[in-house]
């Protein structure tokens, strides 16, 4: 049981305390870590359209823009685990985020994906947000969503 995690991670708070839920489980059942950030093209890159003080403004192209914004998601959802002495792989992916992240989970074949009940969104009227909602709905395995 919970032999292989996913967790999907998009920077947010939400999915940093998602992770930390994953790391106390990997710890109890000494699971292997995977996380997955999507990047979905549709979306506006804040530094392309000129938005002030965007974090990653000083990328060029959009190549470099989606690498660094991954690897920064990354970068902060990997100390977590690191902090709690657990290793991990990442998988970056380009896509509708509820379609990449399930199917990176059949494809990975986890038993448990891990994610928070909300993102990044400024919107918070409802209590998930579609990604949630969407990985929640088509799932293979159980889904852990943390609030
Ligand atoms: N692009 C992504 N890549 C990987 N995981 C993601 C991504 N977007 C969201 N998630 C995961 O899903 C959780 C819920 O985020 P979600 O996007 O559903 O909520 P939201 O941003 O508040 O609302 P919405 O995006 O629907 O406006 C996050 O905490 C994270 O675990
Ligand atoms: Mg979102």
């Amino acid at each position: 049981m919970f032999t292989k995690i996913l967790i999907c991670s998009d920077g947010s708070d939400h999915a940093r305390m998602a992770t930390n839920h994953a790391a106390e489980i990997a710890k109890q059942f000494g699971s292997e870590l995977i996380i997955v950030s999507v990047y979905n093209p549709t979306d506006v890159p804040p530094p392309f359209i000129g938005v002030p003080g965007a974090s990653l403004a000083t990328a060029t192209d959009m190549g470099s823009y989606v690498r660094e914004l991954q690897q920064s998601v990354e970068r902060d959802t990997g100390q977590v685990l690191e902090a709690a002495g657990l290793t991990y792989t990442c998988r970056r992916e380009l896509g509708h985020p509820v379609d990449r992240i399930i199917t990176v989970a059949e494809a990975e074949n986890v038993d448990l994906i891990v994610m928070g009940c909300r993102g990044l969104s400024q919107w918070k009227s409802y209590l998930l947000g579609s990604v949630s909602d969407g990985v929640l709905h088509h799932a293979h395995c159980p889904v852990l969503i943390v609030r």
